[in-house]
């Protein structure tokens, strides 16, 4: 199978990669990333030392067709992930979401039509559903999204279904929990946790910490998604939840337990604008096609932590980045000022 990836520089792309290309021998990739801020050639190191001869990066832009057509060129199949993904960057400036996950995502869509892409899988996200305040979000629940990030996401799934409708595109979405797991940028919760307390530094908080999320092992989340590519029902959705629920305040103190972190090390800062309480989801469908966790919580969170304290090398230059210390300080400038945007 010929795929083309989108985005496979980024974290749960490259996961996905390195899982799909060590679990069948006959699966070639094309992954087309542009290289933005969370995408990084380091990522894939070990594939392209491995798997060198079926594994190729091509760096270009979802948003330009003419790489994509090229891209798109004798694919089997497209596992769509480029995105920008990072709900507070949205609250900052929403115009680089737009651009590539809706304008991508309809860019991609016309070229797997003109090339008639026997599979495309568009991988989207839970928060689509917007905040659920008790039970569990079902793929047919109506879309509610509360962030400009969740929002692109939203028109990018109602776009993808547009085109299963009318032009009979075939096309299966995917829509997950939080991820977590080895090189995922640290900006996330979870890294942005890990990796300040291995320098001895505060975690910011947000607001009174009780907000709840599902986490899911990027290892199982690429399972899935191989699942889903192989035996999903075109125009179908699946959501693909984690094993383990809980407030930011519990998983701070899980992650300090695991850590053997004495000291607090939690500073509490003013709330994300608009920030989802609660999502859950209901995998009903998912467990139907076959899937099951490989992972408990307990041992992917540990073997995490793990891997940021042996990977030194590969966080510590993302965070001495110009790019990333701009970011911060204009992040808590904004917030810090009660300001939104701009
Ligand atoms: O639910 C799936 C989504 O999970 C994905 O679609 C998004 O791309 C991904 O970024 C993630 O969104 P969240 O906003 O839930 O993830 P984040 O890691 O930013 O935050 C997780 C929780 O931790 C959230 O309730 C906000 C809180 N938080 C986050 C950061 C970065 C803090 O308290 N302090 C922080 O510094």
């Amino acid at each position: 199978m010929r795929l083309l990836v989108t985005g496979g520089l980024g974290f749960i792309g490259s996961n996905f990669i390195r899982h799909m290309l060590a679990a069948d021998r006959k699966v070639s990739i094309v992954n087309l990333d542009l290289l933005t801020y969370a995408g990084n050639p380091a990522n894939l190191s070990d594939v392209v030392g491995d798997y060198g001869g079926r594994y190729r990066w091509v760096k270009g832009d979802i948003a330009d067709p003419r790489v994509v057509r090229r891209c798109m060129a004798g694919a089997d199949a497209v596992v769509h992930f480029a995105a920008e993904t990072h709900v507070d960057r949205s609250i900052l400036d929403a115009s680089a979401f737009i651009r590539s996950n809706v304008v991508g995502t309809q860019i991609l869509l016309d070229a797997a039509l003109r090339h008639k892409v026997g599979r495309f899988v568009h991988v989207s996200t839970d928060e689509v559903y917007g905040s659920v305040a008790s039970g569990w979000s079902r793929e047919d629940d109506r879309l509610e999204p509360n962030s400009p990030y969740a929002a692109s996401k939203a028109a990018s799934d109602l776009l993808v279904r547009s085109y299963v409708v009318t032009h009979g595109l075939p096309v299966v979405i995917t829509r997950a929990s939080n991820n977590f797991g080895p090189y995922q940028y640290p900006e996330k919760a979870l890294p942005l946790m890990i990796t300040n307390w291995l320098d001895g530094k505060d975690f910011p908080l947000y607001g009174n910490g009780g907000n709840v999320r599902d986490w899911l092992f990027v290892v199982d989340h690429a399972r899935a998604l191989e699942l889903v590519l192989r035996r999903g029902q075109i125009g179908e959705i699946y959501n693909i939840g984690g094993t383990h629920s809980c407030t930011n305040r519990e998983l701070v103190e899980q992650v300090r337990a695991l850590m053997g972190i004495n000291a607090r090390l939690v500073r509490r800062v003013p709330d994300r604008p608009g920030h989802d309480r609660r999502y859950a989801l209901d995998c009903f469908k998912l467990k139907k096609l076959g899937f099951k966790h490989a992972y408990g919580f307990v041992e992917a969170l540990q073997s995490t932590v793990g891997w940021y304290r042996g990977h030194e090398a590969w966080w510590r230059p993302l965070k001495k980045g110009g790019g990333y210390q701009k970011y911060y300080s204009r992040q808590y400038a904004a917030r810090l000022q009660g300001r939104t945007a701009g």
